[in-house]
């Protein structure tokens, strides 16, 4: 087995290892808007449950290689608002495309063909394209790191309505094998055609 000492690996080295680890990440494909009302698109695998009471999620925004802000970042610092949309198989292209480092003022939506439809209780759009997508209000944020590259925004988002195609829908539940959702893995993959197996909880022996 390879014991390997973090500190001797560097940033790069460090992320490779950790990304091809820890999988695989569900994606969040995040809408955004500025103060003006400029939209803006993007996915983010850092990304999970918080709570359900509130009902809560997080994702954690990286810095860009020159160590400025993301839009996402500056847009939800501003508005406090934002979506989550669900990244399905479906719609693997413009979730790919809408990563893409587009300038602030450029709307991923329009450049990637994601159509965007109006949310009920927050002002940035929901992505149409998307089977769950899930209106949020900021929270919290906790800063890890200096700044730099590498570091990251922890950002906790409280859900207050969540939209869900109707055929994904059964019973109050989504329906995996409909709802087919990407993950991304080490490297460029991206994870798809999930296998899944039902199992009831471990009981204390
Ligand atoms: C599948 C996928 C997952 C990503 N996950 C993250 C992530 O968790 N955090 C992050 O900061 N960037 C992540 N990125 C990169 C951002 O999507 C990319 O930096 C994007 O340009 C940010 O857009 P913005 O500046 O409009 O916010 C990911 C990219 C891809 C393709």
């Amino acid at each position: 087995m390879a014991s390997i000492e973090i500190s001797k690996l560097n940033i790069t080295e460090i992320y490779r290892l950790m990304i091809s680890a820890i999988v695989p990440r569900p994606i969040a494909w995040v809408s955004t808007i500025d103060g003006t009302g400029q939209t803006n698109l993007a996915p983010f695998s850092y990304f999970n449950a918080v709570s359900s009471t509130p009902p809560s999620l997080l994702f954690c925004v990286t810095r860009k290689p020159d160590g400025s802000k993301k839009d996402t970042e500056l847009n939800i610092l501003e508005t406090r608002e934002f979506v989550v949309n669900s990244s399905n198989e479906w719609n693997l292209e413009m979730v790919n495309e809408s990563s893409a480092p587009y300038p602030h003022g450029v709307s991923e939506f329009a450049k990637v063909g994601a159509t965007p439809a109006a949310s009920s209780l927050v002002k940035p759009p929901r992505v149409l394209q998307a089977g769950v997508s899930m209106e949020c209000k900021l929270l919290d944020t906790l800063q890890v790191g200096q700044g730099n590259l590498g570091s990251s925004l922890i950002i906790v988002g409280q859900i207050v309505a969540m939209h869900v195609r109707d055929d994904l829908l059964i019973n109050g539940e989504i329906d995996f094998e409909k709802y087919k959702p990407l993950s991304r893995l080490g490297g460029q993959l991206y994870g798809m055609n999930t296998a899944s197996i039902e199992k009831p909880r471990g009981v204390v022996k």
